[in-house]
């Protein structure tokens, strides 16, 4: 940024200054997890507190993120929170399972998201963008573009899973994910309790039957495609994600994934790929339309690489200032801002050792806005992320984790959103709409509470 241009500071939730008790984090918890983080996370790299008879670390520093993460020999567990969560969702596939079972599926769909079978869903994500572009506009004026990006996303993913899009009723998708993450995704007064991770958790009537929803909209296109498969003689050679899934072989038994687990892991991916997507590039549209002289260059840089009329995969290559601004995004607002991992027996978090059963807290969110590590740690500057200037320790950055379990699409991700940014902000001109309140909360994913409605306009040519 030029240095007369002021930095634009988005606003975040306030951290807490003071310990405290259990019944102020549990309504703390409930309404907001992020505002459980102390003031400390941002200025110390790990604040341990006791809790219910182990210690909870909330981790904040590359060296602290490293050591959790890059867990080669299984001293850590995904969270029992977290997987009482979301295993009443997708069972125990590709995102909740651990040991043997969690390879053998992330194999299975590893192949899938070489960068060569991305490239080939790049025109697909163009062209969502452009379709986003076009319902903004349509919406007369202001659009909430976290409802519109999650469609679009869904569009993506469904395309990537199974070859074709328009499969699953995205309003009814957004809805059912929406209603699963507001009932199962809200921290209660239990879960603050040191409860194993098969202590069952209850899930209200209108959850179960958004849950139900999903899963027969998934076993639909799976069934669609195993019947297509043997009318053509088993030889149907679509290379989709699904394609992947079904023709993995467990090595030692030559056994296929059984249906519920291929089930499971479809609904893993489309939960775990669209609704993150599609929050990066919602804040990356807000951040954008705060701050007009990045949304210029924005749309000068992508009316550029447009015009060449190139392939999609080419044309992301012309768009390096439409990627700065997506990381400096998902260094303010990752998606996933704080993930959870349970010692399973005595280890050490950088120089401390810690106990079996310990929690580690890792509070993506507070190393991406840390004072030590980053200058104007709150304010969105994407030139941070030019060449010259990006963090040199990989570790400083994380919003699609690290380790083995980092995620497997992020790839996808950085794809996807540089692509549909650039193609909807060449399209539409963004403003932020005045007097809305913005408020950055998390519910499994940071959102913004109520959506985040934006003034759209087209943008004329040049
Ligand atoms: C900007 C977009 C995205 C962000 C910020 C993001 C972030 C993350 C993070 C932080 C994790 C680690 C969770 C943990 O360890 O607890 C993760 C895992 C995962 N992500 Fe993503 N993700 C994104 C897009 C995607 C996409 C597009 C897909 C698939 C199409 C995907 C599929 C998955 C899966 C399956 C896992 C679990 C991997 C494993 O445990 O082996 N994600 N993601």
């Amino acid at each position: 940024m030029t240095d007369s241009t002021p930095l634009f500071t988005p606003p975040f939730p306030p951290r807490q200054t003071r310990p405290l008790t259990l019944s102020e984090t549990a309504r703390v918890m409930r309404d907001n997890p992020l505002e459980v983080l102390p003031e400390a996370a941002f200025e110390l790299t790990r604040v341990s507190v006791p809790s219910g008879g182990r210690h909870v670390h909330i981790i904040s520093g590359p060296e602290e993120m490293r050591s959790v993460l890059q867990d080669r020999d299984g001293a850590w567990r995904k969270s029992p929170l977290i997987l009482r969560m979301l295993r009443p969702v997708v069972g125990d596939s590709l995102f909740t399972a651990h040991g043997e079972r969690w390879r053998f599926q992330r194999q299975a769909v590893n192949p899938g998201f070489a960068p060569a079978l991305v490239a080939l869903q790049a025109e697909g994500m163009a062209a969502a963008g452009e379709a986003a572009a076009q319902t903004m506009l349509a919406a007369g004026g202001t659009a909430d573009v976290m409802a519109v990006m999650n469609d679009a996303t869904l569009g993506v993913i469904e395309r990537a899973l199974f070859s074709r899009s328009g499969a699953l009723d995205s309003a009814e998708v957004r809805r059912a994910i929406e209603t699963l993450f507001d009932d199962l995704g809200r921290v209660r007064f239990t879960d603050l309790l040191p409860l194993p991770e098969w202590a069952p958790r209850a899930m209200s009537l209108r959850g179960r039957a958004a849950r139900n929803r999903l899963r027969r909209a998934v076993e639909a296109e799976i069934d669609a495609r195993r019947s297509a498969a043997a009318g053509a003689g088993g030889g149907e050679e679509a290379a989709d994600l699904l394609s992947f899934l079904l023709a993995a072989r467990y090595p030692d038994a030559d056994r296929p994934l059984s249906r519920r687990d291929v089930r499971d892991n479809v609904l893993s991916l489309i939960i775990a790929g669209h609704e993150t997507t599609a929050i990066a590039l919602s804040w990356a549209l807000y951040l954008a339309a705060s701050a007009p002289d990045v949304q210029e260059r924005l749309a000068e840089e992508a009316e550029q690489a447009f015009a060449a009329g190139a392939p999609a995969a080419e044309t992301l290559r012309r768009l390096p200032f439409a990627k700065q601004v997506i990381e400096e995004s998902l260094r303010l607002f990752p998606p996933g801002p704080i993930l959870g991992r349970r010692a399973t027996r005595a280890t050490r978090i950088a120089e401390r050792e810690v106990k079996a059963g310990d929690i580690a807290v890792v509070a993506i969110f507070a190393l991406h806005r840390h004072k030590r590590f980053w200058e104007a740690p709150d304010s969105f500057d994407p030139d941070r992320f030019t060449p010259g200037r990006r963090p040199q320790d990989p570790w400083l950055f994380r919003p699609f984790s690290g380790g083995p379990r980092a995620c497997v699409g992020g790839g996808f991700a950085m794809t996807e959103a540089p692509l549909m940014l650039a193609r909807i902000v060449s399209r539409v001109r963004l403003s932020p709409v005045p007097d809305h309140v913005v408020q950055p909360m998390m519910t499994v994913t940071l959102r913004a509470r109520g959506g985040l409605p934006l003034r759209a306009e087209p943008r004329e040519k040049r």
